[in-house]
């Protein structure tokens, strides 16, 4: 224990840090660790909550990777894409209810109309919702997968400002067991470079608990986003999918269930305590797999909600995992939330503000 608070105490963190940290399991020494985190958020960050509104506004993906229920091999449900004007509009009504951001995420498309599809949304979004409180109108991330560095400039030019694109595992042995030979881990990691090379404020995270994946991995995964200088994180639990070649671990999934929730807590506590000042999202998944998980995410250091704003009768068509379309009422969802955050943890969900990651402004110089 007193090893624990002796590597709580430093300034910067070594592989063999991050492992003992990781590897915590008393309710103690993971008390310590929630401690720290929540007092790191405080200096670097501060104890806001910030929202980005999220629009899944296409499940049409030419990726194959074996965890995934978007999958293309999977044949079992219907595509959609959201007509523009409708994207446009679940924007500004967003906007209306007091989100400042929003993310617009869809399956991997990669050809000029959908680029086009995009840059237009994008660009038509920041001009309408401009207003008095939102000077520069809605802060905008994209989530669209790998594109060329030209399609990544052109939706940047469009207004967009942050991009979320997951190494999914910074190992690439791991990486490669779980995606087919044509989707490739150093196309994965260019594509970072590039969102960075651009200037988006550039997000990336891994999924936890993916068959075979160790301490060592994830320990691997925080200094990557370390050494990437990452500016935002959005991790979340492996989920079964029953539609994919990963289905035959679903005892194991459920068997391992508790610990990879836990295992997900103490990644959000660990990458705040060495990262610092970037954003880290307790992403949706977390309430896939145990009740209230997001807010545990965000009593762990998470400071970044996602609530889902995709209309309806298409929540079902985006089902990346089983158990994925729990949240039904949003507006209520997000001031309930916002609600108890406050009572339980004096956190305050901020609306009206983009909430952009302290870390992207702080690292500017030397890009
Ligand atoms: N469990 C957890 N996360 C998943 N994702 C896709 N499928 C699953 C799953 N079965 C995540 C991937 C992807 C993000 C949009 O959803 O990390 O980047």
């Amino acid at each position: 224990m007193n090893r624990l608070k002796k590597i709580l105490d430093r300034k910067s963190f070594s592989k063999e840090d991050i492992i003992t940290m990781l590897s915590l399991t008393s309710d103690h020494d993971i008390d310590l660790i929630c401690k720290k985190a929540n007092a790191v958020l405080l200096d670097h960050i501060g104890s806001g909550i910030y929202l980005r509104g999220l629009i899944e506004f296409s499940n049409i993906c030419s990726c194959d990777c074996y965890y995934c229920g978007l999958r293309k091999s999977n044949k079992d449900f219907e595509r959609y894409i959201l007509k523009k004007n409708d994207i446009i509009a679940i924007a500004i009504n967003a906007a209306k209810k007091g989100f400042a951001s929003i993310v617009l995420q869809s399956g991997e498309i990669q050809n000029e109309k959908f680029t086009e599809f995009v840059a237009d949304c994008v660009n038509k979004i920041k001009q309408i919702t401009k207003s008095d409180s939102l000077p520069d109108g809605l802060g905008i991330t994209l989530c669209c997968g790998e594109q060329s560095n030209d399609v990544y400039a052109k939706w940047f030019d469009a207004g967009a400002h942050r991009y979320l694109l997951r190494i999914e595992s910074s190992d690439r042995k791991l990486f490669e067991k779980f995606h087919p030979p044509g989707q490739s881990y150093r196309s994965r990691y260019e594509c970072l470079k590039s969102l960075k090379s651009i200037g988006y404020q550039t997000g990336t995270g891994v999924i936890i608990g993916l068959p075979g994946q160790t301490v060592d991995h994830l320990t691997e995964d925080i200094i990557f986003f370390r050494d990437m200088d990452i500016d935002m994180l959005g991790m979340g639990p492996y989920i079964h999918h029953n539609n994919t070649p990963l289905s035959d671990y679903k005892a194991l999934w459920e068997k391992n269930r508790n610990d990879t929730f836990l295992m997900s807590m103490k990644m959000i506590a660990v990458s705040r305590i060495v990262l610092k000042d970037v954003n880290i999202a307790a992403t949706t998944a977390l309430d896939a797999i145990e009740v209230n998980g997001r807010e545990l995410g965000v009593s762990f250091g998470a400071n970044v909600l996602m609530p889902l704003l995709t209309p309806e009768n298409h929540r079902a068509g985006y089902k990346l995992y089983e158990g994925k379309t729990i949240i039904d009422n949003i507006a209520e969802d997000t001031a309930t939330f916002a609600q108890k955050m406050h009572e339980k943890f004096e956190r305050i969900v901020i609306f009206d503000k983009w909430g952009d990651a302290p870390h992207y402004f702080n690292n500017k110089i030397g890009r």
